[in-house]
């Protein structure tokens, strides 16, 4: 992992402009999953590093973006781009970081590029997607995992499938266990969201209802609420929540395991992955990991 940090500082270098190393020098790494899955797939591939960090580059564009999208002031648990500096200097740093990511990107093979070049528009679609999505109380679970198959998994799932390409594996395989690990990594995210406490999460906890996310368990739950009770849900659904309404939500999840049904598909989509890989040891300790993690 050190030779993909490594490569991520030379790219900012290179950039050659102050204000963006400083600025980038402030953001928290995250767990870069996407680029282990990369260095995992292809150990011994010299460019892996580059591609790993390119991926990096992208995926924290991404964030950067979305945490002006979503009116997010902490992102990782430090204080968002937008909070310090403003919206539009996140917007502008994104640019930089994905355009740089983009021109380096050109050295790899035609159909590597390609497929982290199209999944970056699948994951503006599907930002665009959740974002009207918001709009409204979703109870739709198809059109749910449609969005986050795009938000969240097909980067993943390039990843997986363009690193396979560069070792010389079967990239088919590595794309179907990159785009389940997406679903199942997402799904997790969208589980603690409600379990976790914000101290570990590093952003408000149930914070995805407050921004209008019906996200997994949420939809489980609604499916099994008198009319009534179906009522209160949507009544709480895209505003601030107060305590006793927190409460309420977590009972009746509990009372109606929401978050055991959400953990379970998430459990069947991480065992597809393992399926795709079987003999590749650390990949599957890749998904143990990513299924066990609490933030
Ligand atoms: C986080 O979702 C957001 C994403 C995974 C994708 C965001 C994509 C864009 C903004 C498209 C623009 C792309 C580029 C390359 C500039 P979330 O809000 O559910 O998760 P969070 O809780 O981590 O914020
Ligand atoms: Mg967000």
């Amino acid at each position: 992992m050190q030779r993909v940090e490594h490569e991520i500082q030379r790219l900012i270098k290179e950039i050659d402009y102050d204000e963006v190393t400083r600025l980038f020098d402030m953001l928290s790494g995250g767990k870069r999953l996407r680029a282990k899955l990369i260095l995992k797939i292809a150990p011994e591939q010299k460019n892996a590093p580059l591609l790993a960090a390119i991926v990096e580059l992208i995926h924290g564009a991404s964030l950067l973006h979305d945490d002006v999208i979503d009116e997010a002031l902490t992102r990782r648990g430090v204080a968002s781009v937008n909070a310090t500096d403003g919206s539009k200097t996140a917007v502008m740093l994104g640019d930089v970081l994905y355009s740089k990511a983009f021109s380096e990107l050109v050295q790899f093979d035609k159909e590597i590029a390609k497929s982290i070049a199209s999944s970056v528009t699948s994951l503006s679609c599907g930002e665009m997607q959740d974002v009207k999505m918001a709009e409204e109380f979703n109870e739709d679970e198809d059109k749910y995992l449609k969005m986050l198959y795009l938000k969240t998994a097909t980067l993943i799932e390039a990843a997986a499938y363009a690193s396979a390409l560069l070792a010389g594996k079967n990239a088919h395989s590595y794309g179907i266990y990159g785009k389940n690990l997406g679903l199942s990594f997402q799904i997790i995210d969208d589980i603690l969201d409600i379990t976790s406490d914000s101290t570990t999460l590093g952003k408000p906890a149930m914070n995805d209802f407050v921004e209008g996310k019906c996200t997994l368990p949420y939809i489980h739950l609604y499916k099994e609420l008198n009319k009534e009770d179906k009522q209160r849900l949507k009544n709480s659904h895209a505003k601030s929540i107060s305590e006793e309404e927190v409460l309420w939500i977590k009972a009746k999840m509990k009372e109606h395991k929401s978050i055991e049904k959400s953990y379970e598909l998430a459990q069947t989509l991480s065992n597809e992955a393992m399926l795709a890989v079987k003999d590749d040891v650390e990949l599957i300790e890749i998904l143990k990991t990513m299924i066990k993690r609490s933030y």
